[in-house]
């Protein structure tokens, strides 16, 4: 199937590892050039540059802190200005601390909330009028099943990514009109750094070994596994794509059927 995504131009965030890294590489195999971002400099220099090596794509690396809101504004300046244009963008960086109301800091809630949805509403606000003045755009924002599968233990990333999911589907009715669409993927647990440090939380609160909470998400997932990044990859790389344009403001999860009250239950045990 041909994606029709050649010499389009994408922003993608948090892409020097994980999901994004893994949405930059399928892109840029469809021909897309590609402005990626995370903070620190060096690995985000090395992921362009072996995508760019792969691909023989543009991948241009800018490092930005997305809880900043300066710092945003200018990597979509400057994304803007390397590109010539942005018909899609891809927000994904973002995290959120697992754990339950007990232990849950005010530093923890507002930090779920200045990465995870602040992030997507500051990317979002500078690329939307450059997408009205072209007359089109694409937004694919990478969210969790955490905001439509509720847990005890994940209820900070579960408030960020509800928020988030709300927004997305908002902005779908009010951008229709410029030709801007929108859509949210909701991953389960995906195999990258971040789910690594979440098991090591896991493990910490349950009083569990690391293999023992490790065991947990799978057995929550019909599949038995837990997702790897190229999927996700795989599916945002469709959605960015025109063959998907009209799959607007809604949300398509990609978490094998999890089952997060089970989850839940097997961390009671
Ligand atoms: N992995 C999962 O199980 C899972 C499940 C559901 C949803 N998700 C969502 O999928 C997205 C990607 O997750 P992931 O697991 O691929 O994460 P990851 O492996 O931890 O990668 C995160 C990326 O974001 C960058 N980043 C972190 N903080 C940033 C900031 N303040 N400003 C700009 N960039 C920043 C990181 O680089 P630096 O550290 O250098 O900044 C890195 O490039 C997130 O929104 C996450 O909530 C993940």
């Amino acid at each position: 199937m041909d994606l029709g995504l050649q010499g389009k131009k994408a922003v993608v965030t948090g892409a020097s590892a994980g999901i994004g890294k893994a949405v930059t590489r399928t892109l840029a195999q469809e021909g897309v050039d590609v402005a990626i971002c995370a903070r620190r400099k060096e690995p985000l220099e090395a992921a362009a540059a072996e995508i760019s090596k792969a691909t023989g794509r543009k991948i241009i690396p800018l490092a930005a802190d997305l809880t900043k809101p300066a710092d945003a504004e200018n990597f979509v300046k400057q994304a803007h200005a390397a590109l010539g244009r942005i018909d899609i963008l891809v927000n994904n960086a973002g995290s959120a601390p697992g754990g339950v109301i007990e232990h849950l800091t005010e530093e923890e809630w507002a930090s779920a909330l200045q990465l995870k949805f602040m992030g997507y509403v500051r990317c979002m606000k500078h690329v939307l009028p450059i997408m009205q003045k072209q007359k089109k755009g694409r937004v694919v924002n990478v969210i969790g099943n955490d905001g439509i599968k509720f847990s005890y233990w994940e209820i900070a990333p579960g408030a960020a990514n509800a928020a988030g999911q709300n927004l997305t589907n908002s902005l779908a009715s009010q951008y229709g009109k410029d030709n801007i669409s929108f859509v949210c993927v909701n991953p389960g647990p995906v195999r990258t750094e971040r789910w690594t440090g979440l098991v090591h939380a896991m493990a910490r609160d349950m009083n569990l070994s690391f293999e023992q909470a490790d065991k947990l998400a799978p057995a929550s997932i019909p599949l038995g596994r837990i997702a790897e990044s190229e999927e996700v990859a795989n599916l945002v790389t469709f959605l960015a794509s025109d063959l998907a344009f009209f799959v607007n403001g809604t949300m398509i999860e990609i978490d094998g059927g999890q089952n997060k009250p089970l989850m839940d239950r097997m961390r009671d045990r």
